[in-house]
């Protein structure tokens, strides 16, 4: 196994990733952990993270003596490095202008950590690595024992390395996938120097993953608010794993969920896992409250609101309950502050079922914290959770609230359920030819949108005069800038036609060619 020692980079969790790609087990723990710690656990090897501090300002920043006692292999990234310097004997000095972006390094000599890695190489023959850079300081000089590694021109020392005792350093970050070769410098120091075996797999975290949760719960009770996707979804199913009939889940339907979205939750994780599930219709409650309400933000605020109050309603009839589980994954850790972020202006509130712990007096339970959304649903189908579930597209919180433009009715949203859900199987049944995959799997996200406007239609010998939908669809990877889907016309068509001749009360369909920005996925 690893030990990640972090001294508070953003992308710390990064590194756990790239160890966790190679199979190899891993921890991160804080840089100043005890040495006794550090010798109990007994890592292969040890890694050193980045840092947002300078080792001029926080002299305490520093690894542990048992670190350089301990005999292992040790790899240090950015403020890794400069803190393996200024503590092996060499020098580090304040930069005048911080090196932020895209670099090219220069191998230098021979070493296990880079011979054979590179991206290109210069005429003379020496590797060159496309990398990510993000620092202000930087080693000026070697300490003892260690030799140049890569230089760039303004970061002359950007790697070194003392190979007797095991010792790397990179000024620049392995981890991001901007540094081209970085998983692949990675994996080369976790197996090949540090000698790590790579037998660690996802089953192996359920297991780890059920043995933390039982010490942390014990006997108590937890309850869970299911909302259907992928987060809380593998949430529940990885607790129930561990703790079974002492999770209680509360699945609160809004009204506005998508078709038949409550009995497949229930089919799932009642009929199928046995666990314990409270489904609340509260469709009349949410509805109630939009009635005549139009403007976007205010309807995300009210059905925010009414979901905590509903949430907490049924979480004090559970008077056992004492923690509240969450399917909280590392994304959002980082989005809410938790990597010291600041957030631009919000364009959108988006809610979750923030704000519950404190008023309910329980304590969190977050077992997917550390990990990224592929890694969730990867464990998602190793808990037994069907693909389909685990590989869907993302649903908003306030669901059609937000897609049905201006007031919310029962009657637009059994309109727009019917809809969006022939379009939904349309996408699964259409293939692309040249990847083989189907149009579901192509976009990142799709759904109809209704839109509370009548157009003129002639269906048989009647004219209609009927509603109106748009159909979205969107290729992104992180969901800040988007692509319309080019989906081919014969789907279209196909979707168009049965939503016409299936839905009555819609005579019109509209496909939304707008990319993110200057438009939003959403239409709300
Ligand atoms: P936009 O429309 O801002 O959407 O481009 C980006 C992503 O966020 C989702 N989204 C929401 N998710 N509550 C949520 O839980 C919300 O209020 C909300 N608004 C937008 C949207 O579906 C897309 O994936």
């Amino acid at each position: 196994k690893i030990l990640i020692l972090d001294f508070g980079s953003q992308v710390t969790q990064l590194i756990a990733r790239r160890v966790r790609e190679a199979h190899v087990y891993c921890e991160i723990h804080p840089n100043d952990v005890s040495e006794d710690f550090i010798r109990s656990f007994g890592p292969k090897g040890i890694i050193l993270s980045g840092s947002h501090a300078s080792t001029y300002e926080e002299e305490d920043l520093r690894a542990p003596q048992a670190v350089w006692a301990s005999g292992v292999p040790v790899l240090g990234i950015c403020y890794g490095m400069q803190t393996m310097a200024a503590q092996l004997g060499g020098t580090v000095e304040s930069g005048q202008t911080r090196e932020f972006g895209y670099a090219e390094v220069r191998a230098h000599g021979h070493t296990k950590l880079l011979d054979g890695i590179q991206d290109f190489a210069t005429p003379e023959g020496q590797g060159m690595l496309k990398v990510w850079m993000s620092h202000g300081d930087k080693v000026t000089a070697l300490p003892p024992g260690f030799k140049l590694m890569a230089s760039t021109p303004s970061c002359p020392i950007a790697g070194m390395a003392d190979e007797a005792r095991g010792y790397y350093a990179v000024q620049f970050h392995p981890e991001v996938t901007h540094t081209v070769q970085g998983r692949a410098l990675l994996e080369r120091f976790v197996l090949q120097i540090a000698g790590a075996k790579p037998d660690w797999v996802m089953r192996d975290h359920i297991e780890e993953a059920v043995q933390r949760i039982r010490e942390q719960v014990g006997s108590e009770e937890v309850i869970l608010g299911l909302s259907g996707g992928v987060d809380s979804s593998v949430a529940a199913a990885l607790i129930h794993r561990a703790i079974g009939d002492q999770l209680t889940c509360v699945f609160v339907d809004h009204g506005l969920l998508r078709l038949n979205e409550g009995q497949m939750v229930m089919d799932m994780f009642v009929g199928r896992l046995h666990a314990k599930v409270i489904h609340v219709d509260a469709s009349e409650q949410f509805l109630g409250h939009l009635k005549g309400v139009s403007d976007p933000e205010a309807k995300r605020k009210i059905i925010g609101r009414e979901f905590v109050e509903v949430f907490q309603a049924e979480a004090k009839k559970l008077q056992n309950a004492k923690w509240l589980a969450q399917g909280t994954i590392y994304p959002d850790v980082i989005e809410s502050g938790g990597a010291k972020t600041k957030k631009a202006t919000t364009i959108k509130s988006h809610h979750n079922v923030g704000g519950l712990p404190e008023t309910l007096g329980l304590k969190l339970l977050e077992p997917l914290r550390d990990l990224f959304k592929d890694e969730v649903r990867e464990l998602g189908v190793a808990l037994g959770l069907p693909p389909e579930m685990v590989y869907r597209h993302p649903f908003p919180g306030p669901g059609l609230g937000v897609r049905i433009l201006g007031e919310v009715k029962r009657e637009y949203a059994e309109l727009l359920r019917r809809a969006d859900a022939i379009f939904i199987e349309e996408l699964r049944n259409f293939r692309d030819e040249a990847t083989g995959k189907t149009w579901y799997e192509l976009t990142s996200q799709a759904f109809a949108v209704f839109l509370p406007v009548k157009s003129v239609g002639v269906m048989g010998d009647g004219r209609t005069y009927d509603y109106v939908v748009a159909l979205r669809a969107v290729q992104t990877s992180d969901f800040m800038t988007a692509d319309w889907a080019e989906l081919p016309y014969a789907l279209l068509k196909k979707v168009s036609g049965r939503i016409i001749n299936e839905v009555r009360g819609i005579n019109r369909v509209a496909y939304d060619v707008s990319s993110k920005p200057p438009a939003t996925i959403e239409w709300e």
